[in-house]
């Protein structure tokens, strides 16, 4: 089996880890956060989202932590911007302060995009066309996100014929880069690659990463199944943070702690020192009063503490 030498890892703590958080997380502890996961060598980090706060409290501070978020040299910040007020709201900073990438976020079911974004697929991605344009016009790179890849909480499973039908519509729109998503994380490792061989008619395996909720605990299992078809690109969460408003149930994405440990004994390349990812995810379960969700990070703390 030939695997990918290296990976990318995009932490998507910050913002899909947080999001769902009730309790009211500070804009100075989620730029602690980001500086950590920089410190621990991420090279793309998802830092908020510029949607609607009535709808996502959590993430009513964004353009605060963007403000206050210390840069760091090769590293990319992405933000979520679900139409042209989320995009005007990211550029109103100053030009230093922009996202280095906006992720317009669809669905393969019509009924979460629905609850999720208010709108049916198609509208969505009228939604998105100027979003993407503007975007591009000012060398913002636009990521993609699609939703619901291979399960739904209200419609079930989900066919790759409809995901492959979403790809070719955000290809068709400027989308430069596109993410499966399997967000209530129901996803076993054969159907997301039928997924991802549904989002290759229209998108190279470089412009392609996967996000998985590990709801069911496969989200491991999901990504080496990725990995196998040539996937090196990943969303994971600090800590396993998190979940998505508009799926009940659906817990965090897998923890980027277990999936760095797995990486590395794979001998595979990711340039975070697990250490310092570790500390970095304890930092923010402190702060929310709990254990971080990842295996890793409690087998080693358990034997740093031995
Ligand atoms: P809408 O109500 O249809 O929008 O919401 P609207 O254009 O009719 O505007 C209604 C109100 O919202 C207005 O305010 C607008 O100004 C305001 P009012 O006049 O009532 O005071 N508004 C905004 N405010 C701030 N920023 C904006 C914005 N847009 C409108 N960008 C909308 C449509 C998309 C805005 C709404 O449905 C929304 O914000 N949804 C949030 C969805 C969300 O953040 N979901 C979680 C992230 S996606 C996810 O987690 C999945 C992912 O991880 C992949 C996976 O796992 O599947 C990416
Ligand atoms: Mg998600």
């Amino acid at each position: 089996m030939k695997l990918p030498a290296r990976v990318k890892i995009v932490d998507v703590g910050p913002r899909d880890g947080l999001q769902n958080e009730k309790q009211p997380v500070s804009a100075e502890i989620k730029i602690g956060l980001v500086h950590r996961l920089q410190e621990a060598g991420l090279k793309e980090i998802e830092v908020t989202s510029f949607v609607s706060p009535k709808w996502v409290p959590q993430m009513a501070d964004n353009a605060e932590v963007m403000h206050g978020i210390r840069r760091a040299p090769g590293v990319r910040y992405s933000v979520l911007t679900p139409n042209m007020k989320g995009l005007e709201a990211a550029m109103a900073a100053p030009r230093e302060e922009w996202p280095d990438e906006i992720v317009v976020f669809g669905a393969a079911s019509e009924a979460f995009s629905q609850r999720n974004i208010n709108c049916s697929i198609a509208e969505s991605i009228e939604r998105f066309r100027p979003v993407v344009a503007a975007a591009r016009e000012n060398g913002i790179y636009v990521r993609g996100a699609m939703s619901c890849t291979v399960g739904c909480p209200y419609e079930g499973e989900i066919a790759p014929e409809r995901v492959g039908m979403l790809a070719g519509l955000m290809k068709d729109i400027g989308v430069q880069h596109i993410g499966v998503a399997d967000t209530i994380g129901v996803g076993t490792p054969v159907k997301v690659q039928r997924a991802i061989e549904a989002t290759l008619a229209h998108f190279d395996i470089d412009d392609i990463s996967g996000h998985y909720h590990d709801t069911y605990g496969q989200a491991l299992g999901n990504t080496l199944a990725s990995l196998e078809l040539g996937v090196w690109q990943f969303d994971t969460s600090s800590a396993g943070l998190g979940g998505c408003p508009y799926a009940k149930g659906a817990t965090g994405n897998v923890a980027t702690e277990d999936v760095v440990y797995m990486l590395q004994g794979m001998g595979i390349d990711t340039g975070i020192d697990l250490d310092r990812l570790i500390d970095a995810g304890v930092y923010i379960s402190d702060a929310l009063g709990r254990e971080p969700n990842s295996r890793a990070s409690k087998a080693i703390r358990t034997r740093r503490a031995g």
